[in-house]
């Protein structure tokens, strides 16, 4: 696909750089301003050849002797799922999902590039790059045309980068958000039923677990802080119930309503049972009319947990108005208006928990605090269905890779058995059984303590 080989197109981008930076430590009245002027009011993108120099970020092995690894080039087109993610818009189920939703080739349609590549318009690409390479640097870090140069110099701080156009994935609040863009999509990029119907995977995500998932191309633990990943799902956990809210109320405001991926999957794609073995009908139908399709809660029925436990007040708060949603939500032909206000109202409230929980000190007293609440939880979290008990799952993972590195508790071997033991429901979304989720919860409480 690339117009020119890589390593070609590396020397001239190194050069590029390299000049730059030179520029950015002469004092002379006459120099160039030290990046280019136009391009940072634009906000350019350059691909991720710019970065990939083995004096930039694409040194094989790490480097110990800077601040930064810079093997991150290295680490992402060898390693990271990232790297491969317009190659997957060529996969036979790709090509199929083109066909049915009549799109033409995936690898050529906005629709599936717009977060399976770098996808911007010509007029914000600083060089020709290809949409080959996949979800890259700048897709994540922002357009690079106005610190590239000087990014580059000795002692540069970040901020300055984040002055310049990087976008600043330090700070988790914006991390959660970019990553949310595409791994929960965005008015103008989105997964809906009916592409999941055509093949597509629903989006589920979990900022703890997903970003110890990536290869990391960071310096680890994050910030020298042991319990960051915590507070990565803390926060994570609150903007993902925020953007989510949201998406709840676009879409109850779109045109196609009912949008069945804001319904519980496995209440319509559940397979049946004789009556005697129904643990739906031994369950009943609190709140809604037996057979009404439940509002899909995955997002908020572990969050309430972490709510209560840092701010009792704005977790009740928070329940009230997930309650009037959920009425809402389980009614045939519910209000889409009032829905849609309920959604936005709920997330104003998500939102006033994200910097506190950003702001929050985490530690292991109350990282095992957390633990403890979410599995003694299990019973109503399970009754939520197959999505709802995979957040459970994702929490209980994140929360116990922090713990156990940090706290090393002497009976890890077993927690961390009991855990994989939730995954393991989770494999076949039409054969997930509430109760047997809610035991294997009951086990992992056992084990945590209460
Ligand atoms: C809103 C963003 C978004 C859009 C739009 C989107 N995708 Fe995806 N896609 C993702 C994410 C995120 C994943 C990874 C999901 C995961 O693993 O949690 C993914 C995964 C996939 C997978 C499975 C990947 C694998 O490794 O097997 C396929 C296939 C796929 N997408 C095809 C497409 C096609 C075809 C289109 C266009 C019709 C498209 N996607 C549009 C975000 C998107
Ligand atoms: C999917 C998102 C994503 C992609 C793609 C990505 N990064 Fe990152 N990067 C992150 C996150 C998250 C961090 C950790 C937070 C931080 O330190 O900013 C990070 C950290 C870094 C850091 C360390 C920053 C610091 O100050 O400690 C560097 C350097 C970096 N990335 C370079 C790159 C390069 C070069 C590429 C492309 C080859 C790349 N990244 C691709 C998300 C991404
Ligand atoms: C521009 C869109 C985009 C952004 C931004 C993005 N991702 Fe992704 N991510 C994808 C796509 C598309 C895939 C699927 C790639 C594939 O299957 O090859 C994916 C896959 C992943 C996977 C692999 C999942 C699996 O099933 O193995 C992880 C983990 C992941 N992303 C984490 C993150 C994190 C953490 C962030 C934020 C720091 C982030 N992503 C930001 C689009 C994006
Ligand atoms: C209100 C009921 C309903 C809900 C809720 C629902 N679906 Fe569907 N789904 C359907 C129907 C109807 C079809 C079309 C089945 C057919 O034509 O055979 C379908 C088709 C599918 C298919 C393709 C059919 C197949 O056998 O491969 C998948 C995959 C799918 N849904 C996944 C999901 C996921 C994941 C969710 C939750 C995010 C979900 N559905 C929520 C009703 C629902």
């Amino acid at each position: 696909m690339r117009t020119q080989p890589l390593a070609v197109v590396i020397p001239l981008l190194m050069l590029v750089a390299m000049s730059a930076a030179q520029n950015a430590g002469s004092s002379s009245m006459t120099a160039p301003p030290p990046y280019d002027q136009k391009a940072v009011a634009a906000g350019k993108y350059n691909g991720p050849g710019g970065c990939a120099a083995s004096s930039c970020h694409g040194s094989v092995q790490p480097k110990t002797t800077t601040r930064i690894f810079q093997n991150e080039y290295t680490i992402w087109i060898a390693q990271d799922k990232h790297a491969k993610a317009f190659a997957v818009l060529s996969k036979p189920v790709s090509e199929r999902i083109g066909r049915i939703l009549n799109i033409g080739a995936p690898s050529k349609a906005p629709k599936c590039l717009a977060c399976h590549s770098l996808y911007v318009s010509a007029e914000q690409q600083a060089q020709t790059f290809e949409p080959a390479d996949g979800v890259s640097c700048e897709n994540c870090h922002g357009p690079a045309s106005g610190w590239l140069g000087p990014h580059t110099t000795k002692d540069w701080p970040h901020e300055k980068s984040v002055q310049l156009g990087m976008y600043d994935t330090r700070n988790l609040e914006k991390r959660s958000a970019k990553c949310l863009t595409c791994h929960l999509g965005t008015a103008d990029k989105f997964v809906d039923h009916e592409m999941i119907a055509a093949g597509h995977p629903d989006l589920t995500f979990e900022l703890g677990l997903f970003t110890s998932v990536m290869p990391a191309h960071w310096k680890m633990p994050e910030q020298g802080n042991p319990w960051r990943e915590v507070q990565a799902w803390g926060v994570g956990q609150a903007v993902q119930l925020r953007e989510s809210l949201n998406r709840l109320a676009r879409r109850a405001s779109g045109p196609v309503w009912p949008e069945y991926a804001e319904i519980d999957c496995s209440a319509c794609h559940h397979s049946l049972t004789r009556p005697e073995d129904s643990w739906r009908q031994e369950r009943g139908y609190t709140g809604r009319r037996p057979g009404n399709t439940p509002w899909n809660e995955s997002r908020v029925v572990v969050f309430r947990d972490l709510a209560a436990e840092i701010s009792p007040n704005a977790a009740k708060q928070l329940n009230d108005e997930v309650s009037q949603l959920a009425t809402l939500m389980n009614q045939l032909n519910g209000n889409r208006e009032q829905i849609a206000a309920s959604a936005t109202r709920t997330s104003a409230l998500a939102d006033q928990l994200v910097k506190q929980l950003d702001a929050q000190g985490y530690d292991s007293a109350l990282t095992l605090r957390l633990m403890r609440r979410v599995a003694r939880d299990g019973a109503a979290i399970s009754i939520e269905g197959e999505r709802s008990a995979e957040q459970a799952a994702m929490t209980l993972d994140s929360l116990f890779r922090a713990y156990n590195q940090n706290a090393k508790p002497a009976n890890g071997a077993e927690i961390r058995t009991a855990i994989d033991g939730l995954f393991a429901q989770l494999q076949d979304l039409s054969a997930y059984a509430a109760p047997r989720f809610a035991a294997q919860m009951q086990r992992v409480s056992d084990v945590v303590g209460r």
